[in-house]
């Protein structure tokens, strides 16, 4: 009789889990596992550039206040982490005063920097050889490490409007087209720190040589590099997918990755790019294209093992009616607006190149709570850190965000 209770019991789960996935339902309501457990607060972020990694800045910037984690914030009046060279622990405020034998770890680290993981020599030929202090001598042993890329083609075309003052191979080109129809001309490898921002940028940030040949072996070993050091690389034309995906490991809620878009460019500064151009920005970025084609694949992989496309399919319209109900709460239209709309300074972003960068208007009625929770959304990076600065060096003179005047 026992055995015959046994054969009836698994025919009857068999059938309840059948008919749960013919049904849509919830599997995961049955099988709980990695969903459970206290959410993840150790983590390390490398901020590229012009990859809506402002916008996941936010999102880390609203989880550490709202969990009093503390933040490797840039040293001084400074704004990034020592960004273009190479990390070190010193780049950090509040690192080198402990005294003797201790060492001051942070919960999360998200600011521009160029990565550099560790004390010990990394294999040669790959950036990160022999230097001291790395970003794990300030962040603890089980850190999430993930990061952010995009296709290196819109990458490159955002760069060039957000740094064609500033970077000299860009200064005196006309266009990204007429750049790239002749880069050598405009880009001269002498000046190769400022001119990061023009040739494979994303290669550059995860701390590798954008300069060097994008020949095969040494492709995959940099590559197998990251793969160790980083746990996720999220994908910016997915974002809404890569947040969904990011919540899942890291055991968030639903409301600490939903955000508005932050320093967005308006449509009219958005460059439409000639087939032509692509195919040469690829070749002229041949590495991250490279680290994009991998990653790209990497991520739907995971996607498919951890979630599967029916449940990210809801998670994901989950997340964007959220992010719709917030933006009508908050916003005054639910729409961006452009620097000369903007009415509260505080919220007005920090403005760059030909680049229009929009930033948002709240709705003038709100109550306390949710003003505050809104006004977190809606702040600029810029203002951000320096709030998260006041709030954990009191003692110290406050940053100045000098382009806001006074
Ligand atoms: C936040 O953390 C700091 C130091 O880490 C601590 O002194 C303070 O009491 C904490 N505040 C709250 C509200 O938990
Ligand atoms: C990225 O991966 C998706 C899913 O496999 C694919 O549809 C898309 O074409 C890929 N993007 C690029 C630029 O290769
Ligand atoms: C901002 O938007 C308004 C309304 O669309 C437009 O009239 C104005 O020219 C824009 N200003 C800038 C600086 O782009
Ligand atoms: C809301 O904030 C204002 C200004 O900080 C304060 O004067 C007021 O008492 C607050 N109202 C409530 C209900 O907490």
């Amino acid at each position: 009789a026992h055995r015959y209770f046994r054969a009836v019991f698994l025919l009857l789960a068999l059938t309840l889990f059948l008919l749960a996935g013919f049904l849509h339902l919830d599997i995961e309501l049955f099988m709980p596992g990695q969903d459970t457990g206290p959410p993840v607060t150790s983590i390390m972020f490398l901020k590229t550039h012009k990859t809506a990694s402002s916008t996941v800045l936010n999102i880390l910037y609203r989880f550490a206040e709202t969990h009093n984690l503390s933040v490797a914030l840039p040293a001084g009046s400074h704004f990034h982490l020592g960004y273009p060279w190479l990390f070190l622990a010193r780049y950090v405020e509040g690192v080198g005063q402990e005294g003797p034998g201790l060492q001051r770890r942070f919960s999360v680290m998200c600011n521009h920097l160029r990565f550099n993981p560790t004390e010990a020599s990394g294999p040669a030929g790959s950036g990160w050889a022999g230097l001291v202090q790395g970003v794990q001598k300030v962040m603890p042993q089980n850190t999430f490490y993930f990061s952010i890329i995009r296709n290196p083609v819109s990458q490159l075309e955002s760069a060039f409007t957000y740094y064609k003052g500033v970077v000299p191979a860009f200064r005196s080109a006309k266009s990204l087209d007429a750049f790239l129809a002749s880069p050598h001309s405009y880009y001269k490898g002498s000046l190769s720190l400022q001119n990061a921002y023009a040739r494979n940028n994303m290669w550059f940030d995860f701390g590798f040589d954008n300069n060097a040949p994008a020949e095969d072996s040494y492709v995959q070993a940099r590559l197998a590099e990251l793969e160790q050091h980083f746990q996720l690389v999220l994908i910016a034309e997915y974002f809404d997918e890569s947040m969904v995906l990011l919540r899942h490991l890291l055991r968030w809620r639903l409301d600490d990755v939903v955000s508005f878009r932050l320093n967005m460019r308006s449509e009219r500064t958005v460059a439409r790019l000639a087939p032509e151009t692509q195919e040469r920005a690829k070749r002229w970025c041949a590495l991250d294209w490279r680290l994009y084609q991998h990653f790209n694949r990497t991520f739907w992989a995971r996607v498919q093992a951890e979630l599967g496309p029916r449940r990210l399919s809801r998670e994901v319209a989950r997340l964007r009616a959220r992010q719709r109900e917030l933006a009508a709460l908050c916003l005054l239209d639910s729409a961006p607006k452009n620097r000369s709309q903007i009415t509260d300074r505080h919220l007005l972003p920090f403005q760059s190149g030909a680049a229009d960068i929009l930033g948002y208007n709240l709705r003038p009625d709100l109550d306390n709570e949710t003003l505050r929770t809104c006004h977190r959304m809606a702040m600029p990076e810029l203002q951000y850190m320096a709030h998260l600065y006041a709030l954990q060096f009191p003692g110290k003179p406050p940053k100045n965000i000098g382009f806001l005047g006074k």
